[in-house]
């Protein structure tokens, strides 16, 4: 498959995909509303199609950013994840995707999160593997792609910040601060 020769460049209208499902009562958790579990899964589901579409190769998931359960979803709704490779590195790929859930009585849709995969396409040898870029072909597309490298930078600032705020913890100076906490010591 990884044989096969790429274009340099694949618009994002190559790689969007909807992936809509009902929800159906086995999906739910003992409250009664559809398990974070199912959603993930399904989240994880239409970013690989996406990346895989735009790197014609698999690719297999890194990380997840801003995945919130803010809103339940409902047995009986219907989800609809839309997803599109919003920004391209040299072999990963951002795909953002949009859950809707609707009331198929009512017709009201809400939109439950917006989250973003961050994907590595794979050679057929495991490896990391080059992909196609992004013909961004409306200004929404290149508003996601520079939101992206802002999103990454971000990520890496962050990241440095907190591993030096965890390697500067020295435990016995601090536990004062959980005076204010929910917690006790028992030791
Ligand atoms: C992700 C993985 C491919 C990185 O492999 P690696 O040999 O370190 O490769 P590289 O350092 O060349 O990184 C490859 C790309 O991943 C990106 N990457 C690596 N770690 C990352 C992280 N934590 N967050 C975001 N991107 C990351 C790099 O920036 C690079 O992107 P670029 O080529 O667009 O610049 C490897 O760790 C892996 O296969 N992980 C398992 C993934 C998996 O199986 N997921 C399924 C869920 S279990």
């Amino acid at each position: 498959m990884s044989d096969f020769p790429k274009p340099e460049f694949r618009p994002v209208s190559y790689s969007r995909v909807t992936l809509t499902e009902l929800m159906i009562p086995s999906y739910a958790n003992f409250g009664g509303k559809i398990h974070g579990g199912i959603l993930l899964s399904l989240m994880d589901k239409v970013a690989y199609a996406a990346a895989s579409k735009h790197a014609g190769n698999y690719c297999v998931t890194v990380s997840v950013d801003g995945v919130n359960f803010l809103q339940p979803v409902e047995v009986g709704e219907l989800v609809s994840l839309l997803a599109s490779v919003n920004y391209v590195g040299k072999t990963s790929l951002l795909v953002g995707i949009k859950v809707i859930a609707e009331d198929v009585r009512t017709g009201v849709v809400k939109h439950t999160n917006t989250c973003y995969f961050t994907m590595v396409a794979k050679n057929d040898d495991g490896r990391p593997t080059i992909v196609p870029g992004l013909t961004l072909e409306t200004p929404e597309d290149s508003r996601r792609f520079l939101e992206a490298i802002k999103r990454r930078e971000f990520r890496e600032q962050n990241k440095a910040e907190f591993d030096n705020a965890l390697s500067a913890l020295a435990v016995h100076n601090e536990l004062y601060l959980l005076q204010q906490e929910r917690c006790h010591i028992a030791y």
